[in-house]
């Protein structure tokens, strides 16, 4: 199937276009981020093409998880079935990215929070080839910047977006550099950054500061960012919550709850929901739950209006953005708001894609919660007795299922689909929880 696809400024009052080969990240109106908009209607019947594509007779695009929906990503603008147009023009791991993540009934993880097994399902994207869900949108972000001719990918990370960038750049013959927070960032991701030969660029501050500079650095031609503002980031993440539909015979459930940082898992989720209603592809709009961590909750403050009276929303594209500076105002001068959790993969407190996640929660009437430390290692420690793996930061997708399960936001026979967004990294991490016994999934060693 061809397509004809466009970028347009996400503020409904402004809608600018810009083509779909442009590097604009922003709209140079009115500031906003930008959205990949196709013209096409995706016909439902590919559904079926989606499924029979698991069988994917010889072709890594049909055995990519992100690439096996081709046709509702199609910025190339690709004849979707042109097996040499695939190959000209698709960014892949040999097929590898989003292949081995679907979603899975938990037990032990159900009983936790609360919820028959039956209603309940994780996915745990860390069963991608560099261990994070980063790489469902990396793929369709290097095929973006392959396509506008990029010799250098950037990026700033607290570790999985620079291992799954450097992953991709090294299979494409790319340069990449990565700015990271110096010693905010998990050996384990770091390890993996080196690994794939990427040029570290270590930046005193924390995450947001690291950013900054990166898309400074990414104005340079010939560069090109991934971090999750670049909307074809946001593209390729859609394939997430496709294949829990598809899993899930695309009867959609009550609610997708995901550990939230810089938002750009949550923009993506909500962009594909708002496709497939529009499209009709789905009746009803599954909520969107997003977790932060209590030490770095900027959407829960502003959300839940903790600061001022007013609740920031997405207010038709343009949020109160006196609410948002004035807590970062706050920030710099009151260390108890710097962001602070051992979850460094969701250590963030400027989240980049505030507006497209705060269109996210509007569009699918969602809530933001916030979870502690020893509540997600709990979650993350709950997942590993089912043999699964994920990281801590994923351990809040679970946490949140609990705690809004405990305060009955979830329902009693609501169907809930968790995202467990990394796998671990940090090898320290269980073993420390391991040996204290007054942790609650805890088996010490014995002598
Ligand atoms: N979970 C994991 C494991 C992550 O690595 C991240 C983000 C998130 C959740 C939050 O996702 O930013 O889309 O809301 N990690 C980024 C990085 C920032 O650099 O690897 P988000």
């Amino acid at each position: 199937m061809l397509q004809r696809a466009k970028l347009v400024c996400i503020n409904p009052k402004c809608g600018k276009t810009y083509p779909i080969r442009s590097l604009d990240i922003k709209c140079n109106s009115c500031s906003s981020l930008l959205d990949a908009k196709y013209e096409d209607k995706p016909n439902s019947n590919l559904k079926e093409v989606f499924y029979e594509r698991r069988n994917p007779q010889g072709s890594i695009y049909n055995e990519s998880g992100v690439w096996r929906f081709r046709e509702l990503l199609n910025f190339c603008e690709i004849e979707t079935e042109d097996i040499e147009q695939c190959s000209k023009n698709l960014v892949s791991l040999d097929g590898a990215e989003g292949r081995q993540s679907k979603p899975y009934h938990m037990s032990k993880v159900a009983e936790f929070v609360g919820i028959n097994n039956e209603d309940v399902v994780f996915q745990p994207e860390g069963y991608n080839p560099s261990g994070s869900f980063k790489d469902n949108g990396m793929a369709a972000a290097v095929t973006h910047g392959k396509m506008m001719g990029a010799k250098k990918i950037i990026c700033a990370s607290t570790g999985n977006t620079s291992a799954s960038a450097g992953m991709f750049a090294a299979n494409e013959n790319m340069e990449c550099d990565v700015y990271i927070p110096e010693g905010q960032i998990a050996p384990g991701k770091l390890s993996q950054a080196y690994q794939f030969g990427t040029q570290m660029v270590k930046v005193n501050g924390n995450f947001d500061d690291a950013f900054t500079k990166s898309l400074q650095a990414a104005e340079e031609p010939g560069s090109y960012t991934v971090n999750s503002v670049n909307p074809f980031r946001i593209e390729g993440q859609k394939t997430i919550p496709y294949r829990a539909l598809e899993a899930l015979n695309w009867e959609v459930p009550d609610w997708l709850v995901y550990p939230g940082g810089a938002l750009g898992n949550i923009s993506s989720c909500g962009k594909a929901l708002m496709e497939l209603y529009e499209w009709g592809w789905i009746k009803k709009i599954p909520r969107i739950a997003v977790i932060n961590a209590r030490g770095a909750n900027t959407l829960y403050r502003l959300f839940n209006g903790q600061f001022e009276y007013e609740k920031l929303r997405w207010d038709d594209g343009v949020p109160n953005s006196n609410l948002i500076q004035g807590l970062y105002d706050r920030m710099l001068e009151d260390e108890s708001l710097k962001p602070k959790t051992k979850a460094t993969a969701i250590q963030i407190g400027k989240p980049a894609n505030i507006t497209k996640g705060l269109r996210a929660l509007d569009f699918t009437n969602g809530v933001v919660e916030e979870v502690t430390d020893t509540e997600m290692l709990d979650g993350m420690s709950v997942v590993g007795l089912n043999g699964f793996d994920c990281e801590m930061a994923s351990g809040a997708s679970v946490a949140g299922i609990k705690k809004l399960r405990d305060k009955e936001i979830i329902k009693n026979d609501d169907k809930v689909v968790g995202i467990l967004t990394g796998r671990q990294k940090e090898p320290l991490l269980p073993i420390d929880y391991h040996n204290d016994p007054a942790n609650r999934f805890a088996r010490p060693p014995k002598n």
